[in-house]
């Protein structure tokens, strides 16, 4: 099973990137995630280049529907998605015929350097899921506190969180699974 990852931060030194970087790691025999990580190069959404889209768009576009699940791993921008995540997500839905994260299952979890653990951004995200017809998972994960949870080398170090991160892929997968059989 193929999963994509999509990073919502640009920082080089992203905990929301170390997060990912986890996932991979933490993902359950037969699923796969590729991590995806070029939010920054998409140019903002101009609705007159949709029927000729950059080309890191048309590559973004064939790569969500290259695969069977999406996971969205992000932080909170003032209570709501960042900018450069809803901007590559505008780009993917256009034109209205073509968007890409029709029909995909999804999940979602942040990290944030605060107590709300991204929980804002999730539900806003969730909010964008419907218009577009994807399909997230019942399932939660909101990292607080965010500093305390990697070590000096960026590895997940706290066992709840990581516990909880194997959780969320493995319901991801029996998700996808039972939506592929329709
Ligand atoms: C523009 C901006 C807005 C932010 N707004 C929030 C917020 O609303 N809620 C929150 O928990 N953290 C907020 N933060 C702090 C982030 O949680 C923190 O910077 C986190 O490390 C960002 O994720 P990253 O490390 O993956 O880049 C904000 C940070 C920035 C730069």
């Amino acid at each position: 099973m193929k999963t994509l990852g999509i990073l919502g931060s640009l920082r080089k030194d992203s905990l929301n990137r170390k997060l990912l970087n986890a996932v991979v790691k933490l993902a359950p025999e037969g699923m796969e995630v590729e991590i995806y990580d070029r939010l920054g190069k998409f140019p903002i959404f101009n609705d007159d280049l949709t029927h000729n889209p950059p080309e890191v768009v048309k590559e973004f576009k064939q790569k969500v529907r290259g695969v069977d699940a999406l996971l969205f791993v992000s932080p909170e921008y003032n209570y709501s998605i960042p900018g450069g995540l809803k901007n590559a997500i505008d780009w993917g839905s256009r034109p209205p015929r073509d968007n890409c994260f029709d029909g995909k299952p999804a999940a979602i979890m942040g990290v944030a350097g605060r107590l709300g653990g991204t929980m804002r951004m999730q539900y806003h995200l969730r909010q964008v899921m419907v218009t577009l017809n994807m399909y997230p998972i019942n399932k939660e994960l909101f990292v607080r506190e965010g500093a305390l949870k990697f070590d000096a080398a960026g590895t997940l170090r706290d066992e709840p969180t990581r516990k909880a991160v194997e959780e969320e892929l493995a319901a991801l997968k029996v998700w996808t699974e039972k939506l592929s059989k329709q």
